[in-house]
């Protein structure tokens, strides 16, 4: 089965094409990233309004790279949230009228959903039960996933998110946005322990907690503005206080859940040190790790059209009524 995956969560307009729920025939994302850059950060009614204006270029350019036309497409996923409800909106909208007008099946995915599925594209094979590490720009969420649409919700961020820290500090430090990838690439010419930061633990649970350690940053980088090499330290300080939190209790609750494959996925994932850190920590502990390539980590077309591959040949429909929910719960 062909399937159109669509995505307009955010600030990245993304179309793809998934053969068979795992080959995945093109991926076509176009970023909104320079007309937020001047702001700070997204301005909902400009992606809004960006998504009307790129959607339709979008889709028709990955059915072009997937060499099809839009006859051949047998199932259309939309991003149905959680998001920014005019920005998932122009999506949902696109893709209703597309089944409309081909007569087709099409279904709404839970974007964090959408994020454990790009592990599926990776690895078709990963076992049950999983236990998904998502984080973004505005998730940091502990899962447990027993089946195909079984979730469990262990933990989440209870200010912050983790790319919403690294975000909010990049931009006091005048790296732009999004501030993750910069604060990716400084760190790794600088020292890890150079700016003392306190470990965000939030106590022994599973929860999350990065707005402490975000201001603390914020702290520390006063008077210090421009300062290079400050900047350097700061920014891998920053990374390994983060990332040791989110390996720590990734582990510790793989210790309890026994998890069969361990996923780790969302924008966030991206990150080297993260990256490297939780192979090491998942290597030791004998456990399976499944982390997607950076570009399916971040927002893609290609995991909605995998989790609503799953779903589409599961039988399960959106009605034609089906509305954007920006605080869509996986649960
Ligand atoms: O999943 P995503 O593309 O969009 C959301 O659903 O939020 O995640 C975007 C987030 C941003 O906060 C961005 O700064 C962060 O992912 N990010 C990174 C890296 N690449 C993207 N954070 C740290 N290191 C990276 N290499
Ligand atoms: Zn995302």
């Amino acid at each position: 089965m062909l399937v159109l995956g669509i995505e307009t969560s955010c600030d990245e307009t993304a179309a793809a094409v998934v053969a068979d729920g795992f080959v995945l025939r093109s991926n076509v994302i176009a970023s909104q990233v320079a007309l937020h850059r001047r702001f700070g950060g997204v301005v909902p009614e400009l992606a809004s309004r960006k998504h009307i204006e790129r959607l339709l270029p979008v889709i028709d350019e990955a059915l072009e790279t997937a060499g099809l036309n839009i006859a051949q497409i047998e199932g259309l996923a939309v991003t149905r949230g959680p998001g920014l409800v005019g920005a998932l909106t122009v999506g949902v909208a696109a893709a209703k009228a597309i089944a409309v007008a081909r007569e087709l099946p099409f279904v709404g995915v839970n974007h964090i959903e959408g994020h454990i599925y790009a592990a599926f594209l990776s690895e078709p094979d990963v076992a049950f039960p999983v236990l998904a590490l998502i984080v973004s720009g505005a998730h940091a969420d502990l899962i447990v996933m027993r089946d195909h649409g079984d979730y469990e919700i262990l933990g989440r961020s209870r200010d912050d998110a983790a790319g919403e820290a690294f975000d909010k500090v990049a931009r006091a430090m005048g790296l732009g946005y999004p501030g993750g990838p910069e604060i990716d690439r400084l760190g790794k010419e600088g020292n890890p322990r150079g700016v003392p930061l306190p470990l965000p633990m939030a106590g022994e649970s599973w929860e999350f907690s990065f707005s402490g350690v975000k201001t603390a940053a914020l702290r520390a980088l006063r008077g210090h503005e421009g300062d290079t090499a400050f900047l350097r330290d700061l920014a891998a300080s920053l990374q390994r206080v983060i990332v040791e939190v989110l390996v720590r209790k990734t582990l510790g609750a793989a210790a309890v859940v026994r998890p069969k494959t361990m996923v780790v996925a969302g924008g966030v994932a991206a990150n080297s040190r993260l990256r490297r850190e939780m192979e090491q920590a998942c290597a030791a502990a004998k456990l399976r790790l499944v982390i997607p390539p950076p570009i399916l980590c971040t927002d893609n077309g290609g995991m909605i059209a995998a989790a609503g591959w799953r779903r589409l040949t599961a039988g399960e429909r959106s009605p034609l009524n089906l509305a954007a929910e920006s605080d869509l719960s996986l649960e």
